[in-house]
């Protein structure tokens, strides 16, 4: 069995999807966390990130692994814990350039898809291309969306943030993502014809859980 659930930051895409993972048995795939990895590597090796050869080049290299155990996911690059560095400022900055190059991403889907067929029962996996390029016979596919304001006040909350300069800051911050990931040529973010949409704007984590748990109980029995 495989769940994808595709959309921008800040619709509650990766607190949801571990969530019914670890609900469901199921194991557990953030393929941004793969991508922040490959940033974070890069980055760290002194690799220009806005050179996109300079990127397909050295993006051979690292060895990214994910722990997809959905009660405690796991990233390691060469062997080292990188689940806390990935969160950071530089590797948020420079991210979208890193995963709009096709030979990242090449690597990144030949990764997802490996897991999914490690997994023991199955997966529900996070990202922005899962229903439409690299599970394109998912089980179920959900697309999750919420206004740009909301995902922005989500994100400072996160952060502990208050000040309504800093929040403008991150909804910039966040449309400028938006548009990045939209916008690549190379599998953009976008909604599979066959997904379902689920607007979080004014829903609570847990109503999103319940009715997406809703969702694989009628694809199941269907
Ligand atoms: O979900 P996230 O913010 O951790 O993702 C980090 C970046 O990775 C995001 O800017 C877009 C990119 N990404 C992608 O291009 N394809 C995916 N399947 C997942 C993430």
């Amino acid at each position: 069995m495989i769940v994808v659930l595709d959309g921008p930051a800040g619709t509650g895409k990766s607190t949801v999807s571990r969530e019914i993972a670890a609900r469901l048995g199921l194991s557990f795939l953030d393929t941004g966390a793969m991508y922040r990895a490959m940033t974070h590597w890069l980055l760290q090796n002194g690799v220009d990130v806005d050179d996109a050869d300079a990127v397909a080049l050295a993006s051979a290299k690292p060895v990214i692994l994910s722990g997809t155990d959905a009660s405690g996911p796991t990233i390691t690059v060469d062997g080292v814990d990188v689940s806390g560095p990935i969160r950071g400022a530089a590797v948020t900055a420079a991210v979208s350039a890193v995963s709009a190059v096709p030979e990242v991403r090449v690597r990144m889907v030949d990764l997802q898809r490996h897991s999914a067929e490690e997994a023991p029962v199955g997966i529900v996996a996070e990202g922005r291309d899962l229903g439409t390029v690299v599970f394109p016979d998912a089980d179920l596919k959900v697309f999750l969306t919420a206004s740009a304001g909301i995902r922005a006040v989500r994100r400072a909350a996160q952060l502990g943030v208050t000040g309504p300069e800093q929040i403008a800051a991150i909804l910039a911050d966040i449309e400028r993502r938006d548009a990045a990931d939209s916008g690549r040529a190379t599998s953009p973010l976008a909604k599979a014809d066959d997904a379902i949409e689920v607007d979080t704007s004014a829903m609570e984590p847990e109503e999103v859980i319940t009715h997406i748990l809703g969702l694989v109980r009628q694809r199941v029995h269907a």
